[in-house]
């Protein structure tokens, strides 16, 4: 489990595995038995990392992944966070293999969700004030 991180990040990090249980490896959680995500305090800036976010394949298109999305982001809003991404389509039994949805599905489903591109292959989300609304 990762120790670094400012007090704000790590406690965001804290309440994001409090919604769900431990997942399979460390800094993982389990949601509903069908979403695994990964997060973790940035080490660089006071800000948290979502390192992914996988659905059971045979739940997939069914919502699972932006309500565990949006809770998170809920959470990164409350705490004035931003959260940074680096999307990357895998499967969880094919190790890193391309064999998720390709990587611009996910890109503008990370921008829909208010993530615009950052430095290289990376997504960064400044946190929504309330009521505000992030643009497509
Ligand atoms: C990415 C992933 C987490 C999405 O989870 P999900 O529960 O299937 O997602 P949702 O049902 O909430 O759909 C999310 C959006 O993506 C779209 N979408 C999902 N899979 C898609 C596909 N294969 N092709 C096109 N669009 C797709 C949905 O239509 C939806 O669009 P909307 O926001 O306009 O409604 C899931 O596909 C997954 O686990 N992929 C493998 C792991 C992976 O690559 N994770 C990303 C690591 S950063």
């Amino acid at each position: 489990m990762s120790r670094t991180g400012t007090p704000s990040a790590l406690a965001c990090v804290a309440e994001i595995r409090a919604l769900g249980n431990s997942g399979p490896t460390a800094d993982t959680i389990m949601l509903d038995n069908s979403v695994i995500l990964g997060v973790q305090p940035s080490n660089r800036a006071d800000r948290v990392r979502l390192t992914y976010i996988w659905v059971s394949k045979s739940v997939r298109g069914q919502g699972h992944g932006t309500r565990a999305l949006e809770a998170i982001l809920s959470i990164v809003d409350r705490h004035a966070l931003a959260i940074l991404v680096r999307p990357a389509a895998f499967d969880r039994h094919y190790g890193s293999v391309m064999a998720g949805p390709p990587n611009k599905v996910l890109t503008s489903w990370y921008a829909r969700h208010g993530f615009r591109p950052f430095s290289g292959p990376h997504m960064l989300r400044e946190p929504r004030r309330n009521g505000e609304q992030h643009g497509q």
